[in-house]
């Protein structure tokens, strides 16, 4: 019933030159956030900060949707305008968190399965009714000693799968997440051999549960050594690893691959995504984009800091990175541009 109108969302997510800003933090996570900057954890200053970030002029440029957690998409501006309103109005797409977090998978020391299933048809139809067009789940996969397990990478995609096919049958395009942490001290190869394994049964599920390819978006991680691993990478292998993964495991259906940072640096993060468009555009089926958190809002947040003066120079912030990884989705990204633009 809303195949055009998926597979045209899906397309518009990933239009040239623009991205997704994943402003989708739950409770926990926001307030952690603001915790470390001494920012008060109230509703009040987490809706202050959404507004800030959603009323920055000029992001419809860059940004083609913006992912809203539950309390977010029911939230307004100060002045009573509602936020999905405020993001339409910019040309922007609103979409929402849809999973429940990652919790600790029974039997399995380490690892972690995505709930939310429970009731999600009758919560899709709650967003869709609320201006939501697409959706998010994340699955989260642990790279460590003798894991990632078999058993967790098919729950997780079983999960992904029932997501992905419940948001097609109620109108939300769904992003399908499955991030491998950066966390350990793994090589290079390994993260490789685990995007390889888990990019195959995320694909293997979704044709099972038939999932129109068209009418989705996939948000992977980049193929990038453990944090603590002594042999780091350079931006270029980043690129080739990333891109040899995904042209192995992605179907030409997909229209576009959004990217997560996690845990990168934001300047790392622009400077990876565009080496993969700079080096592979051209002979890639699908577009290759980005859907920060951390990357896109680490400078703004700070420079913000909770205070109603700084707003302008926050999303000042929040704009210069937007810029930055448009560029870098056409790549086009120079790392000069960061000095240039203060
Ligand atoms: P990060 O870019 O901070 O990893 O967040 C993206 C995201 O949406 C994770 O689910």
């Amino acid at each position: 019933m809303y195949e055009q109108e998926l597979a045209a969302t899906a397309k518009a997510m990933v239009a040239p030159g623009k991205g997704i800003l994943a402003a989708d933090e739950s409770y926990g996570t926001a307030n952690k956030r603001f915790e470390q900057l001494g920012i008060p954890t109230t509703e009040e200053m987490r809706r202050a900060y959404r507004e800030m970030l959603f009323t920055a002029p000029g992001i419809g440029d860059f940004f083609s949707g913006v992912i809203l957690f539950d309390e977010t998409i029911r939230q307004s501006t100060k002045d009573g305008t509602p936020f999905t309103k405020v993001l339409s109005n910019a040309g922007i797409i609103p979409g929402i968190k849809l999973d429940e977090g990652a919790k600790p998978l029974a039997k399995a020391p380490g690892e972690t399965v995505t709930e939310g299933l429970d009731g999600l048809r009758d919560r899709i139809a709650e967003y869709y009714k609320m201006g939501a067009r697409f959706a998010k789940w994340r699955a989260v996969i642990t790279i460590g000693d003798g894991i990632p397990s078999n058993r967790c990478l098919k729950i997780n995609a079983h999960a992904l799968a029932r997501y992905a096919a419940l948001c097609q049958e109620g109108g939300l395009t769904p992003i399908v997440e499955p991030e491998v942490l950066m966390d350990g001290d793994h090589t290079l190869e390994r993260s490789y051999a685990v995007h390889d394994e888990v990019l195959k049964t995320v694909f293997d599920e979704l044709y099972i549960q038939g999932i129109e390819l068209d009418q989705m978006i996939l948000k992977p991680s980049m193929v990038i050594p453990g944090e603590k691993s002594l042999q780091q990478a350079s931006v270029e292998d980043v690129a080739r690893w990333t891109v040899k993964c995904l042209r192995e495991r992605v179907p030409a259906a997909v229209p576009g691959c959004a990217f997560l940072s996690g845990g990168q640096s934001d300047e790392l993060a622009t400077a990876h995504l565009n080496a993969m468009n700079a080096l592979f555009k051209d002979q890639l089926p699908w577009q290759l984009t980005f859907s920060y958190g951390r990357a896109l809002q680490q400078a703004a947040m700070q420079t913000w800091n909770g205070q109603d003066e700084n707003v302008a120079a926050a999303q000042k912030e929040l704009h210069h990175r937007a810029q930055f990884n448009s560029a870098a989705a056409l790549g086009q990204y120079q790392p000069e541009m960061e000095k240039i633009a203060v």
